[in-house]
C-alpha cells in the first residue's frame, strides 16, 4: 500500500495519557469506538481511558472491558486507567494489583474526575504504587478551596461576578503530593497543571530528586481567561482557563522539559450540559483531533520546540512514564511501527458537528489551524488515511 508523504512530518504515534471515553455510562456523549476514531484522527496510536465511568473503573471488570472493546475496534490501543478507590471519593483503596495483573494491564491509577481529598488515601494509594510497579495520577485540586468555584480567580471572574478558583487549589495539592511521594518513595504524575506555581513548584521538586512529572493540556496553552467575557459554558473546564502569564509559564515549562509532556483531558459532554449557565454546566472539552494542531500553533510556530521536540511530549516522555514497554513508544529501528505523518501546511477550520466523537463541545469552533494529521499507523496497519478514517473490513 502506497501512502504519499510528499511534504509532511513523521513522527511517531501519539500516546495521550489522559483521555475521557465515557464508556461505560454515558454512550450518549462518547463510546470506544467514537472515541477510538477521534484518537486515531488525532494522530493516537494509544490513549488513557480515565476511570470516572459509570460504573467507575475500581474493578478488574471494568478495566478489562476497556481494553477488550478498544482492541475489538482496533484503531487505538485504549489503556484502562484504574480508579485509586473504590467508588467515587471512596475511602477504601481500590484492588490495584488485581487490575495490574488483567488483561487490560493497567498501568496507571487516577483520581481524575473524583479528586481523592484525603491525604491518607493518596499516601497508602502512593506507597502501595511502588511496591506494584504503577503510577498514580494526581488530578491536583483540594476541593475545599473550589467549592462552588467555576472560574479562575482573577480580575475577569471577579468582574463577571463568577465565583473563582484559586491557583492554590492546584499548587497546594502539587505541593503536598510531591512531599508524600518523597516519603513513600513513589512516583506521582500531575495531571493537566494550569498555573505557572505549579511550574515553579515542579522545578523545586525535581531539585529535591522527587520522582514527579506533570502534563498540560493543548487548551491552556492556548486559550486564557478573558474568553469568559461571554459566559459561553463551552469554556468551563477543570482546572479553569487561567491568565495570560500562567498560559507564557506553560508554553516556556514544556519547551524547557519542566512540565513533561501534553496530554488532552478529552472530555466528551452532552449539549445540555454545556449549553446553559455558567455555574451548572459540566467542566470539559473535546481535545483529541486538535491537539497536534494547537501544539505546533503554540510551541512550534513561536519557535519554542522543533519537531524533534513534538515527538518528544507528543510520543516518548508520555509512553516512558506511564511505562508502555511494547505498544505507543518511539519508533524504534527494526519495529513495527506506530507512526503518524503531518500535513505542516494544511488550512483547515474546526466545526464540532463534523469531529468524530458523539459530543460536539470543542472550544475551538471556527478556528483555523495549519497542521493536520493525515496518516496513523498503528502496528502496521493504516488507521487513518488521507485523514479519514480507514475502513478496517477494507483493509
Ligand atoms: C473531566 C471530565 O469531564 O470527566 N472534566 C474536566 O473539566 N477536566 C473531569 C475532571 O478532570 O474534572
Ligand atoms: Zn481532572
Ligand atoms: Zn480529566
Ligand atoms: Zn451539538
Amino acid at each position: 500500500e502506497i501512502v504519499d508523504a510528499r511534504g509532511q512530518i513523521l513522527l511517531p504515534g501519539f500516546v495521550d495519557m489522559h483521555t475521557h471515553l465515557r464508556e461505560p455510562g454515558r454512550e450518549d456523549t462518547e463510546t470506544i469506538e467514537s472515541g477510538s476514531a477521534a484518537a486515531a484522527l488525532g494522530g493516537y496510536t494509544a490513549v488513557f481511558a480515565m476511570a470516572n465511568t459509570d460504573p467507575v473503573a475500581d474493578s478488574v471488570v471494568v478495566t478489562d472491558h476497556v481494553w477488550r472493546r478498544g482492541q475489538e475496534v482496533g484503531l487505538v490501543d485504549v489503556h484502562p486507567v484504574g480508579a485509586i478507590t473504590v467508588g467515587l471519593k471512596g475511602k477504601q483503596l481500590a484492588e490495584m494489583a488485581t487490575m495490574a495483573a488483567g488483561i487490560g494491564r493497567v498501568k496507571m491509577f487516577s483520581d481524575d474526575g473524583h479528586c481523592v481529598d484525603d491525604p491518607l488515601i493518596m499516601r497508602r494509594a502512593l506507597e502501595y504504587s511502588s511496591s506494584l510497579g504503577v503510577l498514580i495520577a494526581q488530578h491536583a485540586e483540594e476541593p475545599r478551596l473550589t467549592v462552588g468555584a467555576v472560574a479562575h480567580e482573577g480580575p475577569t471572574a471577579a468582574r463577571l461576578g463568577l465565583a473563582g478558583w484559586p491557583r492554590a487549589a492546584e499548587e497546594s495539592i502539587v505541593a503536598r503530593d510531591a512531599l508524600l511521594a518523597r516519603d513513600a518513595g513513589a512516583r506521582v504524575h500531575i495531571c493537566h497543571a494550569s498555573t505557572a506555581g505549579t511550574v515553579e513548584l515542579m522545578k523545586w521538586a525535581r531539585g529535591q530528586g522527587i520522582s514527579i512529572t506533570a502534563e498540560v493540556t493543548p487548551h491552556h496553552l492556548l486559550l486564557d481567561d478573558s474568553r469568559l467575557e461571554t459566559y459561553d459554558a463551552i469554556n468551563k473546564v477543570n482546572p479553569p482557563l487561567r491568565e495570560k502569564s500562567d498560559v507564557d509559564a506553560l508554553r516556556k515549562g514544556l519547551a524547557d522539559g519542566v512540565i513533561d509532556c501534553v496530554a488532552t483531558d478529552h472530555a466528551p459532554h452532552a449539549e445540555q450540559d454545556k449549553c446553559c449557565e455558567f455555574s451548572i454546566a459540566r467542566p470539559g472539552m473535546l481535545g483529541l483531533e486538535t491537539a497536534l494542531a494547537i501544539i505546533v500553533d503554540t510551541m512550534v510556530t513561536p519557535g519554542l520546540l522543533d519537531w524533534r521536540g513534538v515527538a518528544r511530549v507528543m510520543s516518548e516522555r508520555p509512553a516512558q512514564i506511564v511505562g508502555l514497554s511494547d505498544q505507543g513508544r518511539p519508533i524504534e529501528v527494526g519495529e513495527i511501527a506506530n507512526l503518524t505523518l503531518v500535513d505542516p501546511n494544511a488550512s483547515w477550520t474546526v466545526s464540532g458537528k463534523k469531529l468524530a466523537s458523539v459530543a460536539h463541545n470543542t472550544p475551538f469552533e471556527d478556528m483555523t489551524f495549519s497542521s493536520k494529521v493525515t496518516t496513523t499507523v498503528l502496528r502496521g496497519q493504516i488507521t487513518v488515511r488521507g485523514g479519514v478514517v480507514a475502513n478496517r473490513a477494507g483493509e
